[in-house]
């Protein structure tokens, strides 16, 4: 199975939150990829002609009076909802899109790449996202990999809980969940022909999250509580606009390497701190030598998540990389080809593989 097969993201949503997505029904019992992410989940299976399908949905979701009006309004407008709780609730992308036409801010079930504690339904309302993209497992017990964040450098989360909740969701569901590191996923996708072999990057919109493996096995894996939505609050706080402006500056095409005004700037300005910070704690691990194998050749870096999406990430990167002394030699640095769908990948690689 290659990676880079072709590939069908950001299925427009159906009626009915827990109706399977049909194409993501596979005979050949070879696991399945779930990318539980704080911006998007993502589902990748097999599909009929051996390539990868990946199902993308946003992770958030919106609540609407429970009245007539409401209703008809969103029949009018085609929205799909679901009645929760005897609330009406708009999922996904849907949700988005409405937000955005009556300047409301959506809700969101998770936080800095783990399940949000302030938000009461965000596990039912996860639950009706994944069961819409994953659909229904090709028999009783097919594996599931999902991704989770590495324990935080900076905050203190914990994983063991979000782990926890989510492994169960899954087995509910009929799968047989088995937790992967978020960047260890992005090696499995994108590092293969090193043999498994190198760095993972996931710059996404919680947190960015770092692996080093050899031959596959992780050496050391951590997460910054730094991403896209980090870049966010900081632009919209030193410009006085609202968050959502500040992830529009950033998302509406810039290029980093040469901001054309004050917005992009700012933009700029904190990419270029995110990326250093990651690279010096890469560096720092390194240095203190825990667990780290002797590298004899040159390892590769793969960077994937939706903020490395940004014009000019990788160029960007280069940059602040040879600012430091990298104690290791490095070969190739790159963004992975479909940087959104690059962890849901490889889960699936990892379910292939039977890591
Ligand atoms: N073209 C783009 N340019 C810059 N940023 C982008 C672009 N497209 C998406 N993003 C940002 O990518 C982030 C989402 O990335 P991704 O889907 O990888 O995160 P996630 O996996 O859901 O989050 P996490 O891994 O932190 O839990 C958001 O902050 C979004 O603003
Ligand atoms: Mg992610």
């Amino acid at each position: 199975m290659t990676h880079d097969d072709s590939m069908n993201t950001n299925e427009p949503m159906d009626t009915g939150a827990q109706s399977p997505v049909s194409e993501a029904q596979t005979d050949i019992a070879l696991g399945k990829g779930l990318d539980l992410g704080t911006a998007n989940i993502a589902a990748a299976v097999q599909n009929d002609e051996g390539g990868i399908t990946v199902n993308v949905e946003r992770n958030a979701f919106l609540d609407i009076g429970d009245d007539v009006y409401s209703k008809n309004m969103l029949t009018k407008l085609k929205v799909p909802y679901v009645v929760h709780n005897g609330k009406v609730i708009v999922l996904g992308e849907a949700a988005f899109e409405l937000a955005n036409v009556f300047g409301k801010n959506t809700r969101r079930p998770m936080q800095d790449g783990l399940i949000s504690p302030g938000e009461v339904d965000a596990l039912p309302i996860m639950k009706m996202i994944v069961s819409k993209v994953l659909g229904e497992p090709a028999q009783p017990g097919e594996n599931c990999y999902f991704s989770v964040p590495a324990e935080s450098l900076d905050i203190d989360n914990n994983v063991v809980y979000h782990e926890g909740l989510f492994s169960g969701l899954i087995s509910k569901m009929g799968y047989t969940a088995r937790a992967l590191n978020e960047a260890h996923a992005v090696i499995f996708a994108e590092l293969a022909e090193a043999d498994f072999t190198g760095i993972g990057l996931s710059f996404g919109g919680g947190m960015a999250n770092a692996c080093v493996a050899y031959k596959s096995i992780p050496c050391v894996s951590f997460s910054v509580a730094r991403g896209g939505d980090w870049i966010d609050r900081n632009v919209s706080q030193v410009l006085g606009v609202k968050q959502s402006k500040a992830t529009y500056i950033k998302e509406r095409g810039i290029d980093i390497r040469d901001p054309k005004n004050r917005e992009e700037e700012a933009v700029a300005i904190y990419y270029r701190n995110l990326i250093s910070y990651v690279l010096q704690n890469i560096k720092s691990r390194f240095e203190a030598g825990q667990n780290m194998p002797t590298f004899n050749d040159a390892i590769d870096i793969a960077c994937a998540g939706g903020t490395s999406m940004v014009g000019g990430f990788i160029e960007v990167f280069r940059d602040e990389f040879a600012k430091i002394d990298f104690p290791i030699p490095v070969g190739r640095i790159f963004r992975a080809e479909d940087a959104l769908t690059a962890v849901a990948k490889g889960c699936l690689v990892a379910a292939a593989i039977g890591e």
